[in-house]
């Protein structure tokens, strides 16, 4: 029936909120591409974030020429003043690397505040924050874990940079670069529709600075039911505490109508296929024996349980479920599973910023069904 007035879908379930080519999310078929490409191509072993950066920014698959310029534009682009970095190691010690990570990017708007005139100056401004935001976590890291610091080096990749600010370590086992890589690249976009993105495109539809952007996205991000749920499902592990507890424990949490972290999806209706990706990377990294070890089997476990109770909705393992143990394996703090994910993220965000613009921009405005009282008689203080 038609009412006149529009229908209402909460989480705009459904709703377009963009034109967009950068990547699609098939959430029956389970597929996800960026360009075209597949997330399990693109996540091969060799494969790059830089190659990833090229093919969001350009649209097609680099030579290696346009590899090296991307890859000496994120070199050259991400070192942090030391007046940024001394803030940001001062408020790193005392909040969650989340809210430093989005403070620290709010600090690099410049001191005006009319992005418009300077729009041709979008793509700089992009590959500069892809370039920054992961020095910012590197750095709060450092200062998160009671480290001096030490910047970005000529000689490591964006994947590499962030493993050694991360752990603190020089050398890195076989393998984990690899594995840096591929998270970056499977966390750089989702389609415009998932929160971080669409805050992405609304604080660009207001003409705001790249800055401003990232960082409300970041904020948006760090949400337990957006990207937060890498560190809550690790943390769930935590409490679970042997694989042999994973159902009684889960089965009691699901009697009492708790999401487990990691699990459940707005557009798939089947398994995340970054998780099946992060599955292959849990294989070749996790140790058998470890602590870590223990961690993937209670989430294997977490997945027979809840998939019993839930699949038959169409409720099924995201790319959380699985991401913090691959993170864990390669020596990252749980505090700082999502600002990887903020880091590789984005990408996304302002190949979406510059798509939004290239679009015309037009604000953001939706509308509101009222449910308020209507024009009230106001009563003076000395009357009610
Ligand atoms: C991802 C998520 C936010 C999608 O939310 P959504 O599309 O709005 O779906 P809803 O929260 O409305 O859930 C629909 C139903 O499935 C259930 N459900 C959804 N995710 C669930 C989960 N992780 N565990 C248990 N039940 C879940 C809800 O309880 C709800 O049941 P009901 O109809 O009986 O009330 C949600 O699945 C969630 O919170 N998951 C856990 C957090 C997470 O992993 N986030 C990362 C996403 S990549």
């Amino acid at each position: 029936m038609t009412t006149g007035s529009p229908s209402y879908s909460p989480g705009l379930e459904g709703v377009p909120i963009c034109e967009s080519s950068l990547s699609l999310v098939e959430g029956q078929a389970g597929r996800l591409t960026y360009r075209g490409y597949s997330i399990e191509d693109l996540t091969l072993p060799g494969a790059t974030f830089e190659q990833t950066v090229a093919l969001l920014f350009d649209g097609e698959l680099p030579n290696q020429t346009r590899l090296d310029e991307i890859s000496s534009i994120l070199k050259r682009e991400r070192n942090l003043s030391d007046e940024v970095v001394e803030i940001i190691r001062s408020i790193a010690k005392n909040t969650h690397p989340m809210f430093a990570i989005q403070a620290a990017i709010a600090l690099l708007g410049p001191k005006d505040n009319d992005f418009e005139p300077k729009i041709n100056t979008i793509r700089d401004r992009s590959l500069a924050l892809v370039a920054k935001v992961a020095t910012a976590v590197g750095v709060v890291a450092q200062a998160y874990t009671d480290r001096p610091y030490t910047g970005p080096r000529d000689d490591e990749s964006h994947a590499e940079m962030l493993l050694r600010m991360i752990t603190g370590n020089e050398s890195h086992p076989e393998g984990h670069v690899d594995v840096m890589n591929q998270l970056l690249t499977l966390q750089a976009d989702h389609s415009a529709g998932n929160a971080g993105t669409f805050t992405s495109r609304v604080v660009t539809s207001t003409k705001a600075e790249p800055e401003a952007v990232v960082s409300a996205a970041i904020g948006a991000l760090s949400g337990p039911a957006h990207g937060g749920a890498n560190e809550g499902s690790l943390r769930l592990f935590m409490e679970i505490g042997d694989p042999s507890n994973a159902e009684v424990e889960i089965g009691k949490k699901l009697d009492d109508k708790f999401k487990i972290p990691g699990f459940g999806h707005r557009v798939y209706s089947v398994k995340d296929p970054r998780s099946e990706v992060i599955q292959r990377l849990a294989s070749d990294i996790i140790e058998a024996g470890s602590k870590v070890d223990d961690y993937y089997k209670i989430a294997l476990s977490v997945e027979e349980v809840a998939t019993a109770r839930l699949g038959d909705r169409g409720l099924f393992p995201n790319v959380d479920l699985f991401s913090g143990c691959v993170f864990a394996a390669i020596g990252i703090p749980v505090e700082l599973f999502t600002p990887i994910f903020a880091a590789g993220r984005t990408l996304g965000w302002v190949a979406n910023m510059e798509e939004q613009w290239a679009s015309g921009n037009r604000i953001y405005r939706p509308t509101q069904i009222y449910t308020g009282e209507a024009h009230r008689e106001y009563v003076p203080i000395d009357k009610r």
